[in-house]
């Protein structure tokens, strides 16, 4: 996608001052960030810190009280059909109707984008995932490791230039969770854009190119994980709950603090 100068922007994804509001509680309170071309993007944040508020206004599934949004430079709220055709969702609860099998669903979403794939074409995508063995079985039937894995694949049939995931490996055993990586970052490699949530700070750690810290609706900071841990390491709230070297863990509970959130 070109803007009007004909050149690509460096950014798949522009937020600028998201406020996503419910009633009169303010759940995003003017977010700004970018995801570049090629990155995988890691939102953190404790529970109720707003970040599938985020994930939901750039998807368009809630309108956003004010601030802007660009997919692939295109405005989501100008243009939200185009825009949503450059956007893959995984959400953080998805379901399927019930009675229908993987390969139906399948070939339901690949129709929904108007896909050419072949019966074929769908059943490698299929054993893509891992789910070969699982063609004819009915979606209330798997596993949720299994649910999860079809998820993704529907998320990815059109090839969306930046795929959204809230918490994608939550509820994996660690065979899949490794798997997910992999595809994750072959993704990357094949040109796509990853922006994506997760409470794994060893994960977000070892996987994302930059991460964001969101608390109480207030982007925090944004970084490489090696650059906010040599930002902050000798912040006195870092240094007070590490335990040898300074994690990636150690930075985000000392930034947003260690009690639970309601
Ligand atoms: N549909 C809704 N109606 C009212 N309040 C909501 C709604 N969805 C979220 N909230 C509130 O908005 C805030 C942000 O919620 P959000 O789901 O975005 O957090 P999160 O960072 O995704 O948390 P988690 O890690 O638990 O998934 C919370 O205070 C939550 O209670
Ligand atoms: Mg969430």
């Amino acid at each position: 996608m070109t803007n009007d100068a004909g050149t690509s922007s460096a950014a798949i994804l522009d937020v600028e001052q998201l406020v996503v509001t419910y009633g009169t509680r303010t759940a995003v309170d003017g977010v700004t960030f970018q995801v570049k071309r090629g990155e995988i993007f890691g939102l953190l944040g404790p529970n109720g810190a707003g970040k599938t508020s985020t994930l939901s206004a750039i998807e368009g599934l809630l309108k956003p009280h004010a601030g802007t949004v660009r997919v692939d430079d295109i405005d989501i709220q100008h243009d939200p059909i185009e825009a949503k055709t450059h956007l893959g969702v995984q959400l953080q609860a998805s379901s399927f109707q019930s009675e229908l099998t993987i390969e139906e669903i399948a070939r339901l979403y690949a129709g929904l984008y108007g896909l050419r794939i072949t019966k074929n074409g769908i059943a490698d995508r299929i054993r893509d995932v891992g789910l070969g063995d699982e063609l004819g079985k009915r979606y209330k039937s798997l596993s949720g490791g299994q649910q999860q894995r079809l998820s993704l694949l529907i998320a990815v049939i059109h090839q969306p230039a930046l795929l959204l995931l809230d918490e994608p490996t939550s509820g994996l055993d660690p065979q899949s969770r490794r798997q997910l990586w992999t595809r994750i970052e072959n993704l990357r490699t094949g040109g796509g854009s990853i922006l994506l949530t997760t409470h794994s700070m060893e994960e977000a750690q070892a996987v994302c190119d930059r991460v964001a810290i969101i608390d109480h609706g207030k982007l925090i900071t944004v970084d490489t994980p090696a650059g906010l841990i040599a930002t902050h390491r000798d912040d006195p709230r870092v240094v007070n709950v590490a335990r040898g070297e300074v994690t990636l863990e150690d930075v985000f509970i000392g930034l947003t603090g260690s009690e639970i959130r309601g």
